[in-house]
């Protein structure tokens, strides 16, 4: 059974997140999609919810298994046997800083073996953040994330903007 780790704050689940993990389920036996919950990164959605939308769009893959963890990625893959973690490369700045990651998680467990997906070339402009600065103006993000999580994701940043305190955690 290889199991394959896809780690990621998901703020929110973009379509270049569900390209990259529909790509990595169907290079393993299992893919377990590892949303983070560690209090450093301030997030505008709580981390249940970044799993619920996950689980929300992928539900129908049934190789994958989605988690939210806290801690360090070297202790979730002990704890999952992986085989290996997956992530996604738009740029070659994307590239420095996941061979810093790979190097860093070697080090703390030299099995720690790390998977660079490139991304599709029209989706490697999309990141979390430029989704979020779009919804926060109330502008058309629609073609950036799956159709189902559009409203949600309206919904929050339109409750943010009519009452600017309530933003997140
Ligand atoms: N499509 C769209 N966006 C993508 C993407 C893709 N294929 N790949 C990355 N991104 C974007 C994300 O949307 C996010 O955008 P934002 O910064 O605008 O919000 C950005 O790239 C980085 O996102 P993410 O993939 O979530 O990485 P991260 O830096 O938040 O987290 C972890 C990376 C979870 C792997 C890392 O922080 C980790 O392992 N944390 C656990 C603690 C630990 O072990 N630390 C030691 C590591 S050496």
């Amino acid at each position: 059974m290889r199991t394959m780790i896809y780690p990621g704050t998901f703020d929110p689940l973009t379509n270049g997140h569900v390209d990259i993990a529909r790509r990595a389920a169907a290079l393993c036996d299992h893919l377990v999609i590892a949303v983070l919950n560690n209090s450093s990164k301030k997030t505008v959605f709580p981390a249940s919810e970044r799993a619920d939308m996950v689980r929300c769009v992928l539900q129908d893959a049934d190789n994958i298994t989605v988690v939210a963890f806290s801690g360090l990625l070297v202790d979730l893959y002990q704890q999952m046997q992986a085989s290996a973690v997956v992530r996604g490369l738009r740029s070659a700045a994307d590239f420095q800083f996941e061979a810093q990651m790979a190097a860093a998680n070697q080090i703390m467990l030299p099995d720690f073996e790390t998977c660079l997906l490139p991304c599709r070339a029209d989706l490697a402009f999309l990141s979390s953040s430029i989704v979020r600065e779009v919804a926060s103006y109330g502008g058309d993000f629609t073609g950036m994330v799956p159709a189902e999580l559009v409203p949600r994701i309206r919904e929050c940043f339109s409750k943010t903007r009519n009452n600017p305190s309530e933003n997140g955690g």
